[in-house]
């Protein structure tokens, strides 16, 4: 990327300040789930990124104490030891890209606009809002500052470098990740969005409602889920297979093919579990509740005849994606039929946003 070089060599005068960005969480259709050394992905994937579920980051910075990447890190207003061990690694890992990052310090704060224990993953929309704090910090030192296109493409880069998933949140919409024939200018280096000129208008508006059928940490994180793809007795088809559905995703969405894109969407949902639970060790993320749920979707959608289907990420809870239009009856739906399943009947309605804002612009 001739774009590192540029921003390795910078010329940078340090100050002091302060950058804020809210970022949100995305859900992926083509899931990503093996990765090589350097967070490069074994396949494309793609998402949409959400608009309710996101993080707010601010940082402060200053000259610091000449000793390399300095820190200090508060998550809703406390102090986290483990989540700052975990910035600090990344800070330093990245510092090769950033030099500049050794020469300060930073004072981030950062909360979730989604309970911490909703069982909802936040390292995309965390990652993605600190990777974009970072990038406004380098704009605001460097002589030589990023245009937009490139501020995002570094953004994307960075935030890939701290989690594989937080790359696609840069951008609002669809977004792909990893080098893909399918989609023009993709790259496994960070993501690009999906110009919605190309996308039939019925997918540009889809809702997200979580059920959350279990809260708190999952039992396998994604990163040990990902290892274990290395010698995974499928992986070599898994990761053709994804390769082959970014083909056929794009002209399903394109064609405006809701049935084709939802049975789609469940069926990588399923292998994605699927391998996890065919992986040595072998595990298994969904509960029960998470096959009722998904029953009832399936019979749903038979009765009534309406666009509404069902995605997992690694864990128990259910996405229920349907284009916005039939919000007022898979609400009701939602509420009478399935909260039962839900622990403490919670689930978080959501749906496709535009992508980080600048809370300082
Ligand atoms: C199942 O991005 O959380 O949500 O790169 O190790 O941080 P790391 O993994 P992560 O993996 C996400 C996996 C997934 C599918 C997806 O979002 O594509």
């Amino acid at each position: 990327m001739e774009l590192l070089e540029q921003i390795k060599s910078a010329n940078i005068s340090i100050a002091e300040g302060s950058t804020s960005w809210s970022s949100p969480s995305n859900i992926a259709m083509i899931k990503y789930w093996g990765k090589y050394s350097g967070q490069l992905p074994a396949n494309p994937s793609m998402s949409f990124t959400l608009d309710h579920c996101k993080t707010e980051t601010r940082v402060d910075f200053r000259k610091g104490n000449g000793n390399g990447v300095s820190l200090e890190f508060l998550f809703e207003g406390k102090a986290n030891a483990a989540f700052e061990q975990r910035i600090l690694k990344y800070l330093n890992s990245i510092s090769t890209v950033l030099p500049m990052l050794e020469k300060l310090h930073l004072s981030i704060s950062s909360s979730n606009s989604f309970p911490h224990s909703s069982g909802i993953a936040s390292s995309a929309s965390s990652m993605s809002a600190l990777a974009l704090n970072l990038v406004s910090i380098f704009n605001e030192l460097a002589e030589e500052k990023l245009e937009q296109n490139e501020f995002l493409q570094f953004a994307s880069f960075l935030a890939r470098l701290a989690s594989g998933s937080a790359c696609r949140s840069i951008y609002g919409g669809f977004t792909v990740w990893g080098e893909s024939d399918y989609f023009y200018g993709s790259s496994d280096l960070y993501a690009v969005p999906i110009n919605s000129e190309y996308i039939s208008p019925i997918f540009n508006d889809l809702c997200d409602d979580v059920l959350i059928i279990e809260k708190g940490a999952k039992k396998v994180s994604s990163s040990a889920g990902h290892e274990l793809m290395h010698d995974h007795p499928f992986a070599a088809n898994r990761f053709d297979l994804a390769k082959s559905r970014m083909g056929e995703i794009r002209e399903m969405m394109s064609l405006g093919d809701i049935e084709g894109f939802g049975k789609l969407i469940e069926k990588e949902a399923l292998m994605l579990h699927g391998m996890m639970m065919t992986s040595d060790p072998y595990y298994i993320l969904m509960k029960p509740n998470t096959l009722s749920v998904i029953e009832k979707i399936w019979e749903f959608r038979r009765e009534k005849n309406i666009p509404v289907f069902f995605t997992l990420d690694a864990g128990a809870n259910v996405h229920v994606i349907y284009p916005s239009e039939h919000t007022k009856v898979v609400s009701e739906y939602i509420r009478e039929n399935l909260l039962v399943y839900c622990e403490n009947a919670s689930y978080l309605c959501d749906r496709m946003g535009t992508g980080p804002k600048n809370l300082n612009a």
